[in-house]
């Protein structure tokens, strides 16, 4: 079973930081997932909220933030002081950060619908890179998902399942070639694992935080999962 860091090491470190993602490398990681939102000014940032409120103390938007306004912000101290020299980074940096041979799982928070031309940036941004092997765009937005899916076949796509019904969800994942079914814990048993199986898709957990869990994840056959600690051994 793969192990994926969730938004990097981030539970020993700041979620979605350079220091995050440094740390899940130095543990042997070999994915990293994080979350992307898009700056007034059309930078792609590596970010979980729609806002720095929770980690950077900043109430306003990123949408209507430029670049330059995000970018000095503080977004490490809520962690620990250790880490306040932890910003914002743009998608490309964690790219320069992380090695060809490690996985990364590039979740779009919203698609256009909020952020114009997201998707194009994203797709521009892995075929410029030649990365189509190493990246997996995922999305709760599915409308999202279709438009990478028009705009490049090559790109390898993780259908996160959200609240869509299950028959929805089938027809979707497969209209869009998506690679993997992304759920909750919750939202997975042995039946929909043989349902994936069937349909030749992977099946990847979130969030996943103990050993005992894991393991349990692990004995039903799921293909991998996000995790805060990528130290876990699930048996
Ligand atoms: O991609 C899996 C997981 O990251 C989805 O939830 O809220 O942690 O981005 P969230
Ligand atoms: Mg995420």
């Amino acid at each position: 079973m793969q192990l994926i860091a969730h938004r990097g090491a981030s539970g020993h470190a700041p979620e979605n930081t350079l220091g995050a993602f440094k740390l899940a490398l130095e543990m042997g990681a070999k994915a990293i997932e994080l979350d992307v939102h898009q700056t007034r000014d059309h930078e792609l940032v590596v970010v979980h909220d729609e806002n720095l409120k929770r980690t950077g103390g900043w109430k306003a938007a990123i949408k209507n933030l430029a670049f330059e306004e995000l970018a000095p912000v503080d977004v490490g101290s809520w962690f620990h002081k250790r880490f306040a020299v932890e910003r914002v980074p743009r998608l490309e940096e964690v790219y320069d950060l992380v090695g060809p041979s490690v996985e990364l799982h590039v979740e779009l928070k919203r698609g256009s619908s909020l952020y114009p031309g997201i998707e194009e940036r994203v797709v521009d941004l892995i075929q410029h890179r030649k990365a189509w092997d190493r990246t997996l765009v995922s999305s709760f937005d599915h409308e999202a998902l279709y438009s990478v899916r028009s705009i490049d076949s090559r790109v390898r796509l993780g259908y996160l399942l959200g609240l869509t019904p299950m028959r929805t969800a089938w027809r979707e994942m497969k209209e869009l070639k998506a690679e993997s079914l992304n759920c909750s814990a919750r939202q997975i048993d042995a039946r929909r694992v043989r349902e994936c199986r069937a349909r030749d898709l992977r099946v990847l957990v979130y969030t996943v935080n103990t050993q005992k869990e894991a393991s349990r994840l692990a004995k039903l056959g799921v293909d991998g999962i996000f995790t805060n600690f990528p130290e876990l051994k699930p048996e």
